[in-house]
């Protein structure tokens, strides 16, 4: 039998990773905490109109990488039910969902009948019902219902059971089976509908979209606060998987959204974000990134902008690649994302964003940069930086990694003051990020495996009565903080060298003559340069090595 895998584009994450990934939250938790945010968790399916409506249906994540089905119409048993009930009535007692042994009986109910005897003259008895709703008639239910019938009868001592099995009215009737009176089993259709209609869900890609329906549909803005939110969770794309690049991969992201008396709109918002991701970032140990920072304006400053570059590109198009020829047409913006050598000379030379922002734009932009200069935030004003979703609004922003490769960027995010409206809601600006954590794990052990690099010497004794001076001198360097691994003087020479090589960056030979003379002879593995050097001078010179 073939065995089976962990889906393509999807992974399991094993101790010791696991630790690092735990490590990674709690921080994130942590830095969140210091600023007043607060954790969301929504549903990891959404309805696909949200995507649609929200991120946009023309980017590329809606178009071509959402995992999207169709969810099939559902029964809705309780609203069967409590129609039915409304529509009977004249009992002495019902209780529903009443367990039989292994089953449960959707409904049990007692109501008072009259019963003529063979004299005619009336009595009065109590029948009890056994009351069943289904989406339609099978013969299996049937028999199922005669089976709980017999038992309730056994069971109770009571002689006057019925069995009713309640379907909708429109529901095909004759084809499967017929109510069975010798048992007492009656079949009663109702009218109405008591089907919930299909659907069509969603994987969620990202998680602004599902932030900003719940921020919606709890009225959120109602408490006319900012709204200070932060998620960690599994997001879903089908892209071609690579290092940094997965299906299912992981996201810790925040919002700040609410009313515009709040304060949303406000620049100070953008900034305070951007300072609390440095921090954050810092906090992780993360070294060496880079924030770029762009504004693409309001909607009628992109609108415009897409226009300027669609003319400038009618010029060009034709000498560039076969992408940016199709988004010259479709969707000049995104010619700005294209990473073809040959095409970087005329995406430079084309016409920037910054020109064609309003005042109000180019005013909160300039607030943003001032915010960050004062706070001691360092950035770069990227001019190409887009974004690839659509609900973004003046300022947009990503941290790439150099250790990263082709999937350099750290996290992303940016300004969204229409997406509420959009999807429905009240106006209600915002602005957020989210972060690959996987991207993060990634970095932090490059990081670490850099860090866990080769030990600055291996002292290698020249016979065993060499050891105890070996361990002396092993002794001084680690005091003066080096790194240092020490080897056997059992060892013949070549296995000394050998083990040096895959420990440490040089290897310090220690002999009868080197500790008579002082004059240790030191090889460096990586330019395989050997020379001699004094004792006295030997911490001094492994340490700006080291240091190097
Ligand atoms: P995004 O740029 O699509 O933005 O994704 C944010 C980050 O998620 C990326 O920078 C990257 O680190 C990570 N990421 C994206 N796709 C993958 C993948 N296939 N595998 C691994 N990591 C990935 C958003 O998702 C926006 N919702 C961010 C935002 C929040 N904007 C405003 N608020």
């Amino acid at each position: 039998m073939s065995t089976l895998k962990a889906v393509r584009g999807t992974r399991d994450l094993l101790p010791p990773e696991t630790a690092l990934w735990n490590r990674i939250e709690e921080t994130a938790r942590r830095v969140f905490a210091r600023y007043n945010f607060g954790e969301i968790r929504t549903p990891v399916f959404e309805d696909t109109a949200l995507f649609a409506r929200g991120v946009g249906e023309e980017t590329d994540i809606v178009s071509k990488e959402m995992y999207t089905w169709e969810d099939r119409e559902r029964f809705d048993v309780s609203g069967m039910s409590s129609s039915w009930l409304h529509q009977n009535s004249g009992f002495t007692h019902s209780e529903s969902n009443v367990k039989l042994g292994e089953h449960t009986i959707d409904l049990v109910i007692t109501r008072d009948a009259t019963l003529r005897t063979h004299d005619q003259s009336p009595s009065p008895i109590t029948v009890t019902e056994l009351v069943q709703f289904k989406p339609e008639l099978k013969q299996y239910d049937v028999d199922r219902l005669i089976e709980l019938v017999e038992e309730f009868v056994t069971s109770t001592g009571n002689a006057l059971v019925l069995g009713k099995l309640v379907v909708p009215e429109t529901r095909n009737l004759q084809a499967t089976g017929h109510p069975d009176t010798q048992h007492r089993v009656f079949v009663e259709q109702i009218a109405g509908n008591f089907f919930q209609s299909s659907q069509r869900l969603t994987l969620r890609p990202e998680n602004t979209a599902g932030v900003v329906r719940a921020y919606i549909e709890h009225n959120l803005g109602e408490t006319g606060q900012l709204q200070k939110l932060f998620y960690i969770g599994p997001q879903f794309r089908r892209e071609r998987p690579q290092k940094g690049r997965y299906r299912q991969f992981s996201q810790i992201g925040a919002e700040v959204i609410g009313p515009p008396s709040a304060g949303s709109e406000s620049p100070l918002r953008d900034a305070e974000v951007l300072e609390m991701l440095a921090t954050l970032l810092d906090e992780l140990e993360i070294t060496g990134w880079t924030l770029n920072i762009n504004s693409v304006g309001s909607a009628a400053d992109r609108a415009r902008y897409n226009e300027v570059l669609r003319a400038a590109l009618a010029d060009v198009a034709g000498k560039m690649c076969g992408d940016c020829q199709r988004r010259a047409v479709t969707n000049p913006l995104r010619v700005l994302d294209c990473k073809v050598e040959a095409d970087q000379a005329y995406i430079e030379a084309l016409p920037r964003m910054a020109d064609s922002l309003d005042e109000e734009s180019k005013a909160h932009f300039a607030a943003v940069t001032a915010a960050l200069d004062e706070a001691g935030v360092e950035y770069t004003r990227n001019h190409r930086l887009v974004r690839g979703l659509d609900y973004y609004t003046r300022t947009t922003f990503e941290f790439t990694h150099g250790g990263l490769g082709a999937q350099n960027a750290l996290l992303g995010g940016g300004r969204y003051d229409g997406l509420s409206e959009a999807i429905g809601g009240p106006k209600a600006p915002g602005i957020g990020f989210a972060m690959g954590e996987d991207r993060l794990v990634l970095t932090l052990e490059a990081q670490e495996e850099a860090k866990a690099e080769k030990v600055d010497a291996y002292i290698a004794p020249l016979g065993e009565g060499m050891n105890a001076a070996a361990l002396a001198l092993s002794r001084e360097l680690r005091r003066a903080g080096l790194r240092v691994e020490l080897g056997d003087g059992s060892f013949r020479l070549k296995k000394s060298f050998e083990a040096a090589d895959k420990t440490a960056r040089r290897i310090v030979i220690l002999g009868e003559d080197e500790l008579k003379s002082g004059i240790l002879t030191v090889k460096e593995f990586a330019s395989g340069e050997q020379s001699k050097v004094a004792r006295t001078e030997l911490k001094m010179i492994l340490a700006m090595a080291a240091k190097a």
